[in-house]
C-alpha cells in the first residue's frame, strides 16, 4: 500500500504539537510555596498512570509548581467544571516581581484533608497526591508522578448503576482542552462498542 497522498510529513526537528489539535483533559495542580502560601497552575498534560492510584503530569522545572511539588513531596489535583474556564486561565497568570501570582485571589479554594494543600472550589473531581517519583529531562519537561492517597468527587458526578452514563455526562458536562489554545464542553457521548471478550 502506498502512503496516502494527503499526508504531510515532519521530522523530529519540527515538533508537531502546535500544528494539529489534540484532545486533552484540563486540571489545576495545587502546591505549597516556600513562603507557606498556595500555588495553583493549569496543566493539560495530566493523566492517571495506572488502574490503581498513580497520577502524573508534565511540568517544566521553569515553573514554580515543579519545585514546590519536589520540595513539599505532595500536590493536589482539581478537575474544573466547564464553567471554570476563566479560573483555569487565571491560574496560569505570570508571577509579579516578588514571585507572587495575585490573580490567584480570584480562585475560591478549600483545604485538602490528608496533605498540606488546597483545591479549587466548584470542581467535580479532586486528588490528594504524595510524590512517587519525578522523571526529568524530557527535553525541558519532567514527569511528576504522584500516588493518590485521597479522592473527593462531587456526588452528582459519581456513576451509579441506576443512572444512564449518557444522562450523567449530559447533566454534568466535562471540559476538555484542545491544544493549542481551544477548549470545549462535552455533553454528548456514546457507549464505546468494545469487542466481545476484550480484557482490560
Ligand atoms: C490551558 C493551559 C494548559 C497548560 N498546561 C501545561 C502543562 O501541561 N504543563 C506545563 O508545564 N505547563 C502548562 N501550562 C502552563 C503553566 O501551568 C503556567 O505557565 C503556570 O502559570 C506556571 O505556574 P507556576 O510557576 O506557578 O508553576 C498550561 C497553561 C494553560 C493556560
Amino acid at each position: 500500500m502506498n502512503k496516502p497522498a494527503n499526508l504531510s510529513t515532519f521530522t523530529p526537528q519540527q515538533p508537531i504539537w502546535d500544528r494539529v489539535f489534540m484532545v486533552f483533559p484540563l486540571v489545576i495542580i495545587g502546591t505549597r510555596e516556600e513562603d507557606g502560601s498556595y500555588d495553583l497552575a493549569p496543566k493539560h498534560m495530566a493523566i492517571p498512570l495506572s488502574w490503581q492510584n498513580h497520577f502524573g503530569f508534565v511540568c517544566t522545572p521553569r515553573h514554580g509548581t515543579y519545585h514546590n511539588a519536589k520540595r513539599e513531596g505532595v500536590f493536589t489535583v482539581s478537575y474544573p467544571n466547564p464553567t471554570q474556564w476563566l479560573q483555569s486561565s487565571l491560574a496560569a497568570s505570570p508571577r509579579d516581581s516578588e514571585g507572587h501570582k495575585p490573580a490567584l485571589k480570584a480562585l475560591k479554594t478549600f483545604p485538602a484533608e490528608e496533605i498540606d494543600g488546597v483545591f479549587v472550589h466548584d470542581g467535580y473531581l479532586y486528588f490528594e497526591c504524595e510524590i512517587d517519583r519525578i522523571i526529568d529531562d524530557f527535553d525541558i519537561n519532567s514527569l511528576i508522578v504522584g500516588k493518590i492517597i485521597r479522592t473527593h468527587v462531587d456526588s452528582d458526578a459519581l456513576r451509579d448503576a441506576d443512572q444512564d452514563d449518557q444522562e450523567l455526562i449530559f447533566n454534568n458536562p466535562l471540559i476538555s482542552y484542545l491544544h493549542p489554545g481551544r477548549f470545549t464542553q462535552i455533553r454528548d457521548s456514546m457507549a464505546f462498542p468494545f469487542p466481545k471478550g476484550m480484557k482490560k
